[in-house]
């Protein structure tokens, strides 16, 4: 399987509808990737990987590195799906020329193929500048974790008239600069089919809708690593279960001295 590009993913919108609906997955490690790859059209190294993988209280302590990290893993573990990494909070809202210095940090050290950053009309301007200067761009709009403390949670975006005419204003704007996809993340259901219409680009749905032109969840939240979700997850597994369970039977064997048995041990002569 040869590894699919951009342009072919963008390409899968034609006359504004997708045939089948794009798939995409967070990963983080080389054998999440290994895993998830031959699945997936794109792996997404998200910023998520803050709370997910470090334990933090939100996605704004992630550094560069701890992202660039990541993505290479991601790299090195797959050979298929596109793999866009996220930029983190702090890497580009200054300037277009921040913005691509660190996007270009992050795609050398990482080999991703392209950048994701958050934000609507404000991020037009940077997006068109990464892309021109050969850099593509994922957008994310509607709730746009990096900005909880502007919003002051995780709520569900566009339920006042006016917010909902500024998700598809700002879904426009990025389809404009050249984006070539975008996540609508938390969004009512009749915004996200209406911007989803709206733009040449296909859409990407997390807490969103059907009728994007494509889904994104996070991988540990699909497999049941925790309890704890939002609504729109769906847990299609229970991996922490198996964990507990699997560590449980270790830990006995331990305290019992049944591990390690005859096969895991080594004897001076093996004939
Ligand atoms: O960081 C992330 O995992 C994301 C997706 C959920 C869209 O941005
Ligand atoms: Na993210």
């Amino acid at each position: 399987m040869k590894r699919l590009t951009v342009p072919k993913l963008r390409a899968r919108k034609v006359d504004g509808r997708v045939e089948e609906p794009l798939v995409m997955l967070t990963a983080y490690t080389a054998r999440q990737a290994q895993l998830l790859d031959a699945h997936c059209d794109m792996l997404l190294v998200g910023d998520s990987l803050g709370q997910v993988i470090y334990g933090l209280p939100s996605t704004i302590p992630v550094t560069l590195d701890m992202m660039a990290n990541h993505a290479a893993a991601v790299v090195r573990g797959s050979y298929h799906s596109v793999v866009v990494c996220d930029m983190p909070f702090g890497s580009y809202e200054q300037s277009p020329q921040q913005a691509f210095e660190n996007a270009a940090t992050l795609l050398k050290q990482s080999g991703a193929a392209a950048v994701k950053l958050e934000g609507g009309k404000a991020m037009a301007e940077t997006i068109e500048f990464l892309v021109n200067r050969g850099i593509p761009v994922m957008g994310h709009v509607g709730l746009t974790p990096q900005a909880v403390n502007v919003l002051g949670g995780y709520m569900a975006r566009g339920r006042s008239d006016s917010e909902a005419e500024k998700i598809v204003g700002d879904a426009k704007a990025l389809d404009e600069a050249g984006a070539f996809a975008i996540v609508i993340e938390g969004v009512v259901e009749p915004i996200a089919i209406e911007a989803t219409e709206a733009v040449s680009a296909p859409t990407i749905g997390i807490g969103a809708s059907a009728k994007c032109d494509g889904q994104v969840l996070v991988t540990e939240d699909m497999l049941g690593m925790f309890e704890r979700v939002p609504r729109f997850v769906k847990k299609y597994g229970d991996i922490a279960s198996t964990i507990e369970q699997t560590a449980a039977k270790y830990a006995s064997e331990v305290r019992t001295r049944s591990f390690p048995g005859p096969e895991q041990t080594y004897q001076p002569k093996s004939d």
